[in-house]
């Protein structure tokens, strides 16, 4: 009688033909390898369940099945080796049934810690967060320098009255000098008292320190200044100044000149020496021009490939900033004894030294934002 292997534990021993006990144990072999077989398929949980159910199923797993057409109804001679054949094949299905079991919980685990794993060695996000703008970092120079010989740093508005600009600075209303200042006034809404203009320097700030603080006075002001320039190589309507002021009992203009040669040299380098001429500010007297030896000559007047050095015309000397002594008057304005008090003032313009130092040749480069000029200076 053929019978498919499938359908063997459904009809019962006798009916299978099988009389003897080697045919019982080949019976079970033949159970067994299917088993093995059938388990090799269950890779997954689903494959797993069907494989449980149909072989350990309470109602029609085959295990019931033998139980239920083998055992059960076989013959007294034969119980005894059915009985143990099936408690081998039983505890073989269990412990792979369970075997099985674990290994597909394990590699599911596996494939779920690798999808949510974070790789610590990987570079990350890199956030491009830039850099500091040169004029920023030539400024902080600046401070630096006069932070560390005792100045301290404060700010002040942008938008001015015209007697913090002009008027409290010793430059009355039609003072030539205001010609020299083309000034952004502000339209102002009806009713708001006026005029207030942008500020045209940071010595607006002076005035302010000096109403608010007695001598001794020693700061630096850093900010944006406005004229009604046409923007060129050297000009733009808004750039940078840092102002100076040390206003004491006893200051000399010796303390001023080696105060600023002091600075020259350390923003520039030792070997550069400063001198100063003659000029006029209303609210200096005497007013002075620093200038240090040319930075690009070594002061010569001639240019490394020979011929005369481009950047001080064969001079030797470059032009820096305005400075001098604390014209009383000013002090006049502030309730400060011009008798018991003296000073002095500079007003350095930031852009125009990182023009030197960095050998920039054009001051609208610092506003362009164009990304490769900015990199040059990380
Ligand atoms: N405020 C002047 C300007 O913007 C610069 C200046 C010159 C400032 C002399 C000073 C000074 O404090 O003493 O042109």
């Amino acid at each position: 009688m053929s019978t498919t292997t499938e359908l063997k534990q459904t009809q019962t021993l006798g009916a299978l033909g099988a009389k003897s006990a080697e045919q019982v144990l080949s019976l079970f072999a033949e159970l067994r390898a299917r088993f093995d077989a059938d388990a090799g398929t269950a890779t997954s949980e689903v494959s797993w369940k069907a494989l449980r159910d149909a072989w350990l199923g309470r109602k029609s797993g085959v295990l019931t099945l033998v139980t239920d057409n083998w055992l059960k109804p076989s013959s007294p001679e034969l119980k005894r080796v059915v009985g143990a054949s099936l408690n081998e094949l039983r505890a073989h299905v269990d412990a792979q049934i369970e075997e099985r079991r674990v290994a597909i919980e394990s590699r599911a685990q596996a494939t779920a810690t690798a999808k949510d794993r974070v790789d610590l060695s990987l570079p990350g996000v890199i956030r491009p967060i830039g850099s500091h703008h040169l004029i920023r970092q030539v400024l902080q120079e600046i401070e630096d320098i006069f932070f560390s010989i005792g100045f301290s740093i404060v700010e002040g508005p942008e938008i001015e009255t015209p007697y913090y600009n002009f008027e409290a600075l010793n430059i009355p209303e039609h003072h030539p000098v205001r010609d020299d200042m083309d000034t952004f006034y502000l339209e102002l809404p009806k009713g708001v008292p006026g005029p207030l203009l942008l500020r045209t320097h940071t010595s607006p700030v002076q005035i302010h320190t000096m109403e608010k603080r007695q001598p001794p006075v020693r700061v630096v002001v850093p900010g944006k200044v406005y004229r009604r320039d046409n923007p060129d190589a050297t000009h733009s309507f808004m750039f940078h100044q840092i102002e100076g002021l040390a206003v004491d009992s006893d200051i000399t203009f010796c303390d001023f000149t080696g105060t600023i040669d002091y600075f020259v040299k350390q923003f520039f380098g030792a070997s550069v020496k400063t001198r100063f001429r003659p000029s006029y500010f209303p609210f200096t007297e005497p007013s002075v021009e620093f200038d240090a030896s040319c930075i690009f000559c070594g002061g010569s007047g001639t240019a490394s490939a020979g011929g005369v050095c481009g950047k001080c015309k064969g001079a030797g000397w470059i032009e820096l900033f305005g400075a001098g002594m604390v014209d009383p008057a000013v002090y006049g304005f502030v309730n400060y004894d011009p008798k018991k008090v003296s000073g002095f003032a500079f007003g350095i313009g930031i852009d125009r030294l990182a023009m030197l130092k960095y050998g920039i040749d054009d001051i609208q480069a610092f506003f362009q934002n164009d990304v490769r000029f900015l990199r040059q200076f990380p």
